[in-house]
Parts: C-alpha cells; structure tokens; sequence
C-alpha cells in the first residue's frame, strides 16, 4: 500500500474534484457566509487581505468590498486557474500558489486581514499556522478563521446521550468527501480548542458567530435558499453563544 504524505496539499488538483460543483446545490451556505463576513467586517477597510486557502476565490469578492487588493492563496493550481478566468476583468486580485503546509507566503507585518474559511478542516494541528498567520499580520490586523465545527448543538445532543461532552481534539470526517481521496486530511475541530490555539499564538479575541444554522436537507428542499438566508442573518450572532451551527466564524485582533 502506498505511504501517505502527510505534507500533501495540492489534493485539490485531483482531476476527480471539482470544487466548484460542491457549491452548486450549497447557495444558502454560501450566502450565510457572505452575511457572517459583512457582520465582522461591516465600517472596516483594509489595504492588503488575503483569501487564504481561498480555492477558486467564492469569497474573495466578498473581501472585494472591504480591501483595496486581495490576494488569492492556495496551493491547488486548478483552483487558482478557475478563479483567474472568474476574476479576469479585475486588477485587485493577485495569485499565490502555496507550495508549503503551515505558512502565509507574505512578509512580516504586510497584511491587514486574513481570511480562513473552509480550510481548518483540512489542517489537524493548526497551531504553527495560527502563529504565521499572527507574524504576516500587521499590528491591528485581523484574521477571521472559520472553524468546521465537531461540537454544533446536533453533536452535543448526541453526545450527551452517551453521557459524554463534546471531543476537545479534531475528529476524522467523511473520509472521501466530496471526491477527495482517503489520505486527504478531513477533520472538525472543536472551536474552543481554537479560539484557545489562536490566543496562545498572539491574539485577542473579538468575536464568534454560528453560521449556517439552517443547515438541514428538510428546510432547504422547501424553502428558497434566499428566505433561508434572511433568517439565518438574525441567528448568527444569538446562537454563537452556544457555538450552535456547523460553522463557527472566529474573528481575532493581532
Ligand atoms: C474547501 S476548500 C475552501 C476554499 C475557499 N476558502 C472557500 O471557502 O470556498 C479548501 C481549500 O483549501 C486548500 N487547502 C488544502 N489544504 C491546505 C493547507 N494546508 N493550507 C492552505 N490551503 C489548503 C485547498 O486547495 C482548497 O482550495
């Protein structure tokens, strides 16, 4: 059997996975995304952020309207092909492609805002990552970390049915998720053990929000994803208290 590489990050160039698909049937995740990123960053305004991990820029548009320049990591080659057709028209993009795990390919001190979503699952130990994501950040940058979480109210109900609390450390997931092969790392963390990992590495914490909390197949077969939506705008902030939804929106202050 083939040894795993542990260090293997271009798994999204797998000609099997075709990233954007995912998102075909996934609009009221994307747009209660969008809503969690215009309520962190709503009246701030940024020179340089950086859509980390960005695979094929879904959100680099949103951190269009908040920063002069985006710039678009990630280490799949595919990805960053699809979003420079999609972004082609625009000069306020640059493309990086990552050639290593656990590093923000900028200088000391050059960004003002770090944008992580979807990307924590794919990092077990992200502690040495949070610690270079705090070194390229400039003094009162800030980072938004999004956080798949394992302790979303269903998981603590179930559970609690087996009298246990919610797991402190990463736990495995869908192991060929959405295509992507057995080896490639897939975990959801609990979003205390994070908010704890990004203080240890420098930061002030600001604020959570719970996000897709609407998230089942029931509502989104019978409602419009944009009703959804609406909905879901109020609930972001309320049911971050209890870290309910599946994703948990982290912003921190360096
Ligand atoms: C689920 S996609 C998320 C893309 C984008 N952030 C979004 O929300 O649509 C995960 C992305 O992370 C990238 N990735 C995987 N491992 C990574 C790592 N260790 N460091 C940075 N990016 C990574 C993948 O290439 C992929 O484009």
């Amino acid at each position: 059997m083939p040894e795993k590489d542990l260090n293997k990050i271009d798994f999204y160039d797998d000609e099997k996975h075709f990233y954007e698909d995912f998102w075909k049937s996934r609009q009221y995740e994307h747009l209660s995304e969008i809503s969690a990123i215009d309520k962190l960053l709503t009246g701030k305004r940024f020179k340089i952020a950086m859509d980390f991990g960005g695979g094929y820029g879904r959100l680099s548009e949103a951190l269009l309207k908040y920063s002069d320049k985006v710039i678009l990591v990630d280490p799949s080659t595919k990805q960053l092909d699809i979003a420079r057709k999609k972004f082609i028209h625009s000069q306020k993009i640059d493309y990086v492609l990552l050639d290593r795990k656990d590093y923000i390919p900028a200088p000391d001190n050059s960004l003002d805002l770090i944008l992580m979503v979807r990307v924590s699952h794919h990092v077990i130990d992200p502690t040495q990552l949070f610690k270079d994501i705090y070194r390229a950040l400039q003094p009162g940058g800030f980072a938004i970390i999004e956080v798949a979480s394992n302790a979303h109210f269903i998981n603590r109900m179930k559970r609690l049915a087996k009298l246990k609390s919610p797991s402190k450390t990463p736990i495995r997931v869908g192991s060929v998720a959405n295509g992507i092969t057995d080896d490639t790392p897939f975990v959801n963390h609990n979003p205390n053990t994070i908010k704890n990992q990004l203080i240890e590495a420098g930061f002030k914490y600001e604020k959570k929000l719970s996000v897709s909390n609407l998230r089942s197949s029931f509502l989104k077969k019978h409602l419009k994803a944009q009703s959804l939506a609406k909905v879901e705008k109020h609930l972001q902030a309320p049911l971050a208290t209890i870290s309910f939804g599946p994703s948990i929106f982290i912003l921190v202050k360096k």
